[in-house]
């Protein structure tokens, strides 16, 4: 697990797509998957990447022996009443799921050094995603009752929200290890930055 670099766009970009075309499939219209175009994605991560992140952001990347098989990017939450920190996105390519390697990213992600030092973080998921869910709540993550719908798409999506406590100097329910950071937590209030590529995580 190491930061994204700007040569990691490309198969960022992929990971992406071919992660929600799978993951999405029966939630998404078929139309709509079948016409991501990874290329775009990479355009959009490149132009991230070659900026400086915001504030209190990370994007991760998880590398194995045949290359980059996703990603992680974790920041300041985006729900204006809570002062917390958001896992805004973890993909990884179809082919590595349920083998540890979404897990070994989101603890990465969560203890990003310096960058995600919050007392609890936050992310939204689509309501029939099992998959993820699963992953989340064995990682600790739980319900906080929140919900919306998305329309942004041009078709609803339907979210739930998760939240977890990252006590500091305490294991971490999501991580199972200590937050290895120093220095100030609490609530605090998020400061926005730009948009991801995509909203969804
Ligand atoms: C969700 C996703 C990132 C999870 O990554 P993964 O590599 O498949 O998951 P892992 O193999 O690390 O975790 C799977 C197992 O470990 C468990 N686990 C994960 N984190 C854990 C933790 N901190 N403590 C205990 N168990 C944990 C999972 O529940 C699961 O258990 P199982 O083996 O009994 O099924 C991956 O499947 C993916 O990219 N999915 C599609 C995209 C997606 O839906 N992203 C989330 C959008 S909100």
């Amino acid at each position: 697990m190491r930061a994204a670099l700007p040569d990691d766009a490309e198969r960022i970009g992929l990971a992406h797509v071919r992660s929600w075309q799978a993951a999405y499939a029966g939630h998404f219209p078929q139309e709509f998957l079948d016409g991501l175009d990874p290329a775009r994605r990479a355009e959009g991560w490149r132009r991230r990447l070659e900026g400086s992140l915001p504030d209190r952001e990370a994007l991760l990347v998880a590398e194995t022996s045949t290359g980059i098989a996703g990603f992680a990017s974790v920041g300041p939450c985006r729900d204006d009443e809570i002062g917390a920190g958001g896992l805004y996105a973890i993909y990884l390519l179809p082919e590595v799921w349920g083998h540890g390697l979404g897990r070994q990213l989101m603890v990465a992600s969560l203890e990003a050094p310096g960058r995600f030092d919050f007392d609890e973080a936050t992310l939204w998921v689509l309501t029939g995603n099992g998959r993820a869910r699963r992953f989340y709540e064995a990682g600790g993550w739980q319900v906080d009752g929140a919900t919306k719908v998305d329309e942004g798409p041009g078709f609803p999506i339907a979210e739930v929200r998760y939240r977890v406590a990252l006590p500091e100097g305490a294991p971490c329910a999501a991580t199972g290890s200590p937050r290895r950071w120093p220095g100030a937590h609490g609530s605090r209030q998020p400061a926005r930055g730009p948009d991801l590529p995509t909203r969804l995580r």
